[in-house]
């Protein structure tokens, strides 16, 4: 049986894995996951924005890291499996599942393309790559007698249902549901599998949700968020990042439908 180690993410010690694939890489927390990595391990680094990624590329090659880049849609099929062709190219151990989208709004308003590509790219690319790349880490950490390891950026959305960003909380609230299943499948098996719940970071995510994120106080920054998140692989299942947002994952004893209505009034006076 592997036991889970613990370790301490520093700049100044070796990572205990070799190479990852970090989804949503050119923005936010999964640009900081890519600044703290690479100049530990290899990287493949996906996301959209072409111009982004080639700036990545440009400058982790000059800082003499190992780093590849492929632009992809997670939106769609073709962009997932792309992924997973140039994926195959590389002895991914650490799988960070960050890719995600927001959209604030009433549901009977926001785009319905608006509301599949959350779908999209915040649960089925999440699966789609998991399902495609964890058994071959598993074998490899198995042979290679190491561990493999999996992050999945969810949020502290996940423990109730919110108005007025009700597809994008139910998403999150798939990931860790999901997560916390596999880890427990999985709990004999080489493999560390954490579920990251930041709360309010200070990225892009509000504005492309079209959210004013001046009501949200406490906002952490996405390299501390993501340094928090490194730490606490092999240590946790869940790990909530933010301080004050641990309250929102510990059991309450309102009941949900208060909970709800009270973010419903919360959520739709800032409309
Ligand atoms: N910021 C917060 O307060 C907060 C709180 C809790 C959880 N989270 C979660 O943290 C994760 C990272 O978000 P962030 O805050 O860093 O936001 P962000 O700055 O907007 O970054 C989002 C990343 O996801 C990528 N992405 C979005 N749609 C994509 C698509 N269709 N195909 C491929 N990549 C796509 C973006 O790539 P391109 O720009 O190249 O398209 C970008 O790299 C998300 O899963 C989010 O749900 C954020």
């Amino acid at each position: 049986m592997f036991k889970g180690h613990r370790l301490t993410f520093s700049k100044t010690m070796a990572y205990p894995y070799k190479c990852a694939l970090i989804t949503g890489a050119t923005s936010g927390i999964g640009e900081a996951f890519s600044s703290l990595l690479a100049p530990n391990m290899q990287l493949l680094l996906t996301g959209r924005d072409e111009s982004k990624l080639a700036d990545l590329q440009e400058r982790f090659d000059s800082e003499g890291h190992l780093v590849s880049t492929i632009a992809a849609d997670l939106s769609h099929k073709k962009g997932r499996q792309a992924v997973l062709e140039v994926a195959k190219g590389f002895p991914i151990d650490l799988l960070i599942n960050n890719a995600g989208l927001g959209a604030y709004g009433a549901f009977t308003e926001i785009e319905p393309t608006r509301e599949m590509e959350m779908i999209e790219v915040n649960i089925t690319a999440v699966i789609e790559l998991t399902r495609s790349l964890l058994p071959a880490m598993i074998n490899r950490a198995k042979t290679d007698n190491k561990r493999s390891g999996m992050i999945v950026v969810s949020s502290t959305a996940t423990v109730m249902p919110i108005p007025f960003l009700a597809t994008y909380a139910a998403t999150k609230a798939f990931e860790r549901h999901w997560g916390e299943a596999l880890a427990e499948e999985l709990k004999y098996d080489p493999v560390d599998i954490l579920i990251l719940c930041p709360g309010a970071t200070r990225t892009n995510f509000f504005r492309r949700a079209c959210m004013d994120d001046s009501i949200l106080s406490n906002m952490e920054e996405p390299e501390v968020v993501a340094r928090k998140g490194l730490n606490a692989l092999g240590r946790h299942t869940v790990y909530v990042s933010n301080g004050p947002a641990r309250l929102a994952l510990s059991p309450t004893i309102l009941p949900r439908r208060l909970i709800t209505a009270g973010l419903g009034y919360f959520m739709r006076s800032k409309r």
